[in-house]
Protein backbone atom coordinates (compact mmCIF):
# COMPACT_ATOMS: atom_id res chain seq x y z
CA UNK A 1 0.00 0.00 0.00
CA UNK A 2 1.46 3.57 -0.91
CA UNK A 3 3.02 5.24 2.12
CA UNK A 4 0.80 8.62 2.15
CA UNK A 5 3.82 10.26 4.16
CA UNK A 6 6.97 9.64 2.25
CA UNK A 7 8.00 11.79 -0.34
CA UNK A 8 10.26 11.50 -3.18
CA UNK A 9 12.71 14.21 -4.83
CA UNK A 10 12.85 13.71 -8.88
CA UNK A 11 14.06 16.82 -11.34
CA UNK A 12 13.73 19.14 -8.78
CA UNK A 13 9.96 18.49 -7.68
CA UNK A 14 8.61 16.91 -4.36
CA UNK A 15 5.99 14.56 -5.08
CA UNK A 16 4.34 11.38 -3.10
CA UNK A 17 7.05 8.88 -3.36
CA UNK A 18 4.33 6.24 -4.82
CA UNK A 19 4.13 8.97 -7.88
CA UNK A 20 7.48 9.25 -8.22
CA UNK A 21 8.84 7.76 -11.66
CA UNK A 22 12.39 7.18 -12.91
CA UNK A 23 13.64 6.84 -16.52
CA UNK A 24 13.33 3.02 -17.89
CA UNK A 25 17.11 3.90 -19.53
CA UNK A 26 18.61 5.27 -16.51
CA UNK A 27 22.01 3.74 -15.53
CA UNK A 28 21.23 3.28 -12.28
CA UNK A 29 18.66 0.83 -13.41
CA UNK A 30 19.83 -0.73 -16.45
CA UNK A 31 23.63 -1.06 -14.83
CA UNK A 32 23.68 -0.36 -10.86
CA UNK A 33 25.90 2.57 -12.14
CA UNK A 34 25.21 4.69 -9.51
CA UNK A 35 25.67 5.27 -5.47
CA UNK A 36 23.59 5.71 -2.63
CA UNK A 37 23.17 7.32 0.80
CA UNK A 38 20.93 6.43 3.61
CA UNK A 39 20.49 9.17 6.48
CA UNK A 40 18.72 9.52 9.75
CA UNK A 41 16.58 12.57 9.85
CA UNK A 42 15.17 14.66 13.08
CA UNK A 43 14.45 18.21 14.01
CA UNK A 44 14.71 18.88 10.38
CA UNK A 45 18.28 17.70 10.63
CA UNK A 46 20.10 15.81 9.11
CA UNK A 47 22.46 13.48 11.50
CA UNK A 48 25.80 13.96 10.54
CA UNK A 49 24.64 15.03 7.61
CA UNK A 50 27.71 16.25 6.07
CA UNK A 51 29.42 13.33 6.43
CA UNK A 52 26.88 11.53 4.28
CA UNK A 53 26.85 14.57 1.89
CA UNK A 54 31.14 14.19 1.57
CA UNK A 55 30.96 10.19 0.75
CA UNK A 56 28.05 10.02 -1.93
CA UNK A 57 30.36 12.56 -3.42
CA UNK A 58 33.45 10.53 -3.34
CA UNK A 59 30.89 7.69 -4.09
CA UNK A 60 30.26 9.22 -7.24
CA UNK A 61 33.64 10.45 -8.66
CA UNK A 62 35.08 6.11 -7.68
CA UNK A 63 32.06 5.08 -9.86
CA UNK A 64 33.05 7.94 -12.98
CA UNK A 65 30.20 10.32 -12.06
CA UNK A 66 31.63 14.27 -11.60
CA UNK A 67 31.03 15.35 -7.91
CA UNK A 68 30.93 18.73 -9.55
CA UNK A 69 27.90 18.01 -11.59
CA UNK A 70 25.81 16.48 -8.94
CA UNK A 71 26.31 18.67 -5.43
CA UNK A 72 23.95 21.29 -6.55
CA UNK A 73 21.20 18.63 -7.28
CA UNK A 74 21.81 17.22 -4.40
CA UNK A 75 21.91 19.72 -1.74
CA UNK A 76 18.64 20.69 -3.54
CA UNK A 77 17.24 17.38 -2.73
CA UNK A 78 18.41 17.29 0.68
CA UNK A 79 16.67 21.03 1.77
CA UNK A 80 13.50 20.22 -0.14
CA UNK A 81 13.07 16.65 1.55
CA UNK A 82 14.16 17.89 4.98
CA UNK A 83 11.14 20.35 4.67
CA UNK A 84 8.80 17.65 3.98
CA UNK A 85 10.08 16.19 6.72
CA UNK A 86 8.21 18.85 9.04
CA UNK A 87 11.03 18.36 11.39
CA UNK A 88 9.43 14.64 11.85
CA UNK A 89 12.21 11.41 12.60
CA UNK A 90 13.26 9.93 9.21
CA UNK A 91 15.24 7.90 6.87
CA UNK A 92 16.39 10.29 4.08
CA UNK A 93 17.56 8.33 1.15
CA UNK A 94 19.85 9.52 -2.15
CA UNK A 95 20.51 7.90 -5.16
CA UNK A 96 22.74 9.12 -7.85
CA UNK A 97 22.97 7.71 -11.00
CA UNK A 98 24.88 7.83 -13.71
CA UNK A 99 21.65 9.56 -15.95
CA UNK A 100 19.38 8.13 -18.30
CA UNK A 101 20.10 7.51 -22.23
CA UNK A 102 20.08 3.94 -24.78
CA UNK A 103 21.36 1.58 -23.27
CA UNK A 104 25.15 0.99 -24.20
CA UNK A 105 27.92 0.11 -21.61
CA UNK A 106 29.74 3.34 -22.90
CA UNK A 107 27.74 6.21 -22.83
CA UNK A 108 27.75 8.52 -25.51
CA UNK A 109 30.58 11.29 -25.38
CA UNK A 110 31.00 14.23 -23.59
CA UNK A 111 28.69 11.77 -21.27
CA UNK A 112 25.16 11.90 -19.62
CA UNK A 113 23.81 14.30 -17.36
CA UNK A 114 23.93 12.67 -13.97
CA UNK A 115 20.63 12.16 -12.20
CA UNK A 116 19.94 12.71 -8.50
CA UNK A 117 16.96 10.97 -6.72
CA UNK A 118 15.41 10.96 -3.45
CA UNK A 119 13.16 9.67 -0.90
CA UNK A 120 12.27 10.54 2.74
CA UNK A 121 9.81 8.62 5.00
CA UNK A 122 8.92 8.49 8.61
CA UNK A 123 11.45 6.02 10.97
CA UNK A 124 11.05 6.11 14.22
CA UNK A 125 14.64 5.29 16.20
CA UNK A 126 12.62 4.41 19.40
CA UNK A 127 12.63 1.02 17.56
CA UNK A 128 16.33 0.39 18.51
CA UNK A 129 15.49 -0.23 21.98
CA UNK A 130 13.56 -3.34 21.21
CA UNK A 131 16.12 -4.72 19.09
CA UNK A 132 18.51 -3.84 21.14
CA UNK A 133 16.98 -5.78 23.74
CA UNK A 134 16.85 -9.05 21.77
CA UNK A 135 20.34 -9.24 19.92
CA UNK A 136 20.80 -11.05 16.21
CA UNK A 137 21.27 -14.25 15.36
CA UNK A 138 23.68 -14.28 12.25
CA UNK A 139 25.53 -16.63 10.10
CA UNK A 140 28.99 -16.29 8.68
CA UNK A 141 28.99 -16.54 4.02
CA UNK A 142 31.51 -16.16 2.03
CA UNK A 143 31.72 -12.72 0.40
CA UNK A 144 30.68 -12.57 -3.21
CA UNK A 145 30.17 -9.55 -3.36
CA UNK A 146 32.33 -7.41 -5.92
CA UNK A 147 35.96 -5.92 -4.74
CA UNK A 148 34.78 -2.13 -4.89
CA UNK A 149 33.03 -2.19 -1.59
CA UNK A 150 34.63 1.01 0.08
CA UNK A 151 32.29 2.72 -2.61
CA UNK A 152 28.02 3.05 -1.48
CA UNK A 153 27.05 1.78 -5.07
CA UNK A 154 22.94 0.04 -5.46
CA UNK A 155 25.48 -3.10 -6.52
CA UNK A 156 23.57 -4.39 -3.86
CA UNK A 157 22.88 -8.16 -5.23
CA UNK A 158 25.49 -10.00 -2.79
CA UNK A 159 24.09 -8.49 0.31
CA UNK A 160 20.17 -9.87 -0.76
CA UNK A 161 21.72 -12.98 -1.58
CA UNK A 162 23.30 -13.17 1.69
CA UNK A 163 20.38 -12.32 4.05
CA UNK A 164 18.30 -14.39 2.30
CA UNK A 165 20.74 -17.38 2.42
CA UNK A 166 21.01 -16.64 6.54
CA UNK A 167 17.25 -16.40 6.85
CA UNK A 168 16.39 -19.69 5.23
CA UNK A 169 19.12 -20.82 7.70
CA UNK A 170 16.91 -19.64 10.73
CA UNK A 171 19.21 -16.28 11.05
CA UNK A 172 18.92 -12.69 10.43
CA UNK A 173 21.52 -11.18 9.38
CA UNK A 174 24.99 -12.47 7.30
CA UNK A 175 29.19 -11.24 8.34
CA UNK A 176 30.94 -11.42 5.39
CA UNK A 177 34.37 -13.21 5.43
CA UNK A 178 36.65 -13.31 2.61
CA UNK A 179 38.86 -15.60 1.32
CA UNK A 180 41.72 -15.55 3.23
CA UNK A 181 39.27 -15.90 6.55
CA UNK A 182 39.09 -12.27 7.82
CA UNK A 183 35.82 -10.88 8.82
CA UNK A 184 34.36 -7.68 6.61
CA UNK A 185 31.14 -6.49 7.71
CA UNK A 186 27.34 -7.12 8.15
CA UNK A 187 24.97 -6.90 5.01
CA UNK A 188 24.03 -3.52 5.68
CA UNK A 189 26.07 -3.14 8.58
CA UNK A 190 29.66 -2.39 10.24
CA UNK A 191 31.19 -5.49 12.91
CA UNK A 192 32.65 -4.86 15.81
CA UNK A 193 34.33 -7.17 17.77
CA UNK A 194 34.56 -6.86 21.96
CA UNK A 195 37.94 -7.95 23.25
CA UNK A 196 39.93 -6.87 26.68
CA UNK A 197 37.62 -3.82 26.72
CA UNK A 198 37.92 -2.32 23.27
CA UNK A 199 35.43 -3.04 19.86
CA UNK A 200 37.70 -4.10 17.59
CA UNK A 201 36.08 -3.21 13.99
CA UNK A 202 37.96 -4.26 10.40
CA UNK A 203 40.37 -1.65 8.76
CA UNK A 204 39.74 -0.22 5.45
CA UNK A 205 42.14 -2.12 3.11
CA UNK A 206 39.72 -4.69 3.57
CA UNK A 207 36.60 -4.72 1.24
CA UNK A 208 33.70 -2.72 3.07
CA UNK A 209 32.19 -0.03 3.76
CA UNK A 210 33.57 3.14 4.96
CA UNK A 211 30.56 3.56 7.47
CA UNK A 212 29.93 7.12 8.47
CA UNK A 213 28.50 5.37 11.93
CA UNK A 214 31.79 3.29 12.37
CA UNK A 215 33.73 6.83 11.22
CA UNK A 216 31.48 8.54 14.32
CA UNK A 217 32.40 5.83 16.66
CA UNK A 218 36.12 5.50 16.18
CA UNK A 219 36.58 9.36 16.40
CA UNK A 220 34.53 10.07 19.16
CA UNK A 221 35.08 6.98 21.36
CA UNK A 222 38.73 6.84 21.06
CA UNK A 223 38.78 5.34 24.38
CA UNK A 224 36.96 2.14 23.13
CA UNK A 225 36.96 1.99 19.65
CA UNK A 226 39.78 0.61 17.46
CA UNK A 227 40.84 -1.06 14.29
CA UNK A 228 42.24 -3.98 13.63
CA UNK A 229 42.67 -7.27 11.14
CA UNK A 230 39.49 -9.83 12.94
CA UNK A 231 40.16 -13.95 11.70
CA UNK A 232 37.28 -15.70 11.59
CA UNK A 233 39.31 -18.02 14.33
CA UNK A 234 38.76 -15.61 16.65
CA UNK A 235 35.12 -15.20 16.57
CA UNK A 236 34.29 -17.82 19.52
CA UNK A 237 36.87 -15.66 21.75
CA UNK A 238 34.40 -12.53 21.05
CA UNK A 239 33.29 -11.11 24.94
CA UNK A 240 30.15 -9.23 22.64
CA UNK A 241 29.64 -8.47 19.06
CA UNK A 242 27.94 -5.78 17.62
CA UNK A 243 26.85 -4.70 14.50
CA UNK A 244 26.72 -0.59 13.55
CA UNK A 245 25.26 1.14 10.39
CA UNK A 246 22.56 3.85 10.48
CA UNK A 247 19.41 2.00 11.18
CA UNK A 248 21.18 0.00 13.59
CA UNK A 249 23.79 1.65 15.86
CA UNK A 250 25.22 -0.27 18.00
CA UNK A 251 22.75 -3.57 18.14
CA UNK A 252 24.46 -6.39 19.80
CA UNK A 253 24.82 -10.10 18.24
CA UNK A 254 23.85 -13.36 20.48
CA UNK A 255 24.14 -15.91 18.09
CA UNK A 256 26.67 -16.46 14.71
CA UNK A 257 27.04 -19.70 13.10
CA UNK A 258 24.21 -21.42 16.00
CA UNK A 259 26.88 -20.69 18.28
CA UNK A 260 25.99 -18.35 21.59
CA UNK A 261 28.26 -15.70 21.57
CA UNK A 262 29.26 -12.99 24.40
CA UNK A 263 26.81 -12.77 27.37
CA UNK A 264 23.54 -13.24 25.84
CA UNK A 265 22.67 -9.58 26.96
CA UNK A 266 23.97 -6.83 25.60
CA UNK A 267 27.44 -6.74 26.95
CA UNK A 268 28.86 -3.52 29.03
CA UNK A 269 30.88 -1.74 25.93
CA UNK A 270 28.18 -1.95 23.50
CA UNK A 271 25.47 -0.51 26.44
CA UNK A 272 28.22 2.30 26.82
CA UNK A 273 28.74 2.86 23.03
CA UNK A 274 25.16 2.91 22.56
CA UNK A 275 24.05 4.99 25.16
CA UNK A 276 26.57 7.30 23.93
CA UNK A 277 26.14 6.95 20.24
CA UNK A 278 21.79 8.07 21.08
CA UNK A 279 23.46 11.00 23.06
CA UNK A 280 25.01 12.07 20.23
CA UNK A 281 22.01 11.29 17.95
CA UNK A 282 20.10 13.52 20.57
CA UNK A 283 22.42 16.40 20.36
CA UNK A 284 21.93 16.72 16.78
CA UNK A 285 18.11 15.91 15.82
CA UNK A 286 16.39 16.18 19.39
CA UNK A 287 15.15 13.42 21.36
CA UNK A 288 13.76 10.91 19.52
CA UNK A 289 9.94 11.25 18.40
CA UNK A 290 10.47 14.26 16.39
CA UNK A 291 7.95 17.37 16.69
CA UNK A 292 4.58 16.84 16.83
N1 LIG B 1 23.81 0.42 4.89
N2 LIG B 1 28.36 -1.72 5.41
C1 LIG B 1 27.46 -1.86 4.42
C2 LIG B 1 27.69 -2.92 3.38
C3 LIG B 1 26.33 -1.01 4.36
O1 LIG B 1 25.44 -1.14 3.36
C4 LIG B 1 26.16 -0.02 5.37
C5 LIG B 1 25.00 0.92 5.35
C6 LIG B 1 27.12 0.07 6.39
C7 LIG B 1 27.03 1.10 7.48
O2 LIG B 1 27.21 2.40 6.96
P1 LIG B 1 26.58 3.69 7.68
O3 LIG B 1 27.06 3.66 9.08
O4 LIG B 1 27.12 4.81 6.89
O5 LIG B 1 25.08 3.53 7.61
C8 LIG B 1 28.21 -0.79 6.37
C9 LIG B 1 22.68 1.30 4.76
C10 LIG B 1 22.10 1.73 6.05
C11 LIG B 1 21.68 0.66 3.82
O6 LIG B 1 22.11 -0.03 2.91
O7 LIG B 1 20.48 0.88 3.97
Amino acid sequence: MADASAWAWVEGRVLPAAEARIPLEDRGFLFAESVYEAILTGGGVAFTGGLHRARILRSAQGIGIDPARVETPLDAAIRDLLRASSGRDGLLYLQVTGGAGPRDHLPPEPGLEPRVYGTWRPYLRSGLASLRARGLNVMTVPDNRWALGTFKTTQLLGAVLAKRAARAAGAEDAIFVDDQGYLLEGSSTNLFFVRGGVAWTPPLTRNLLPGITRHVLLRRARDLVMERDLHVSELASAEELFFASTTRPCVPIHQVDRQPLGPGTMGPITTELARRFDQWMSEEMGPPGGAP
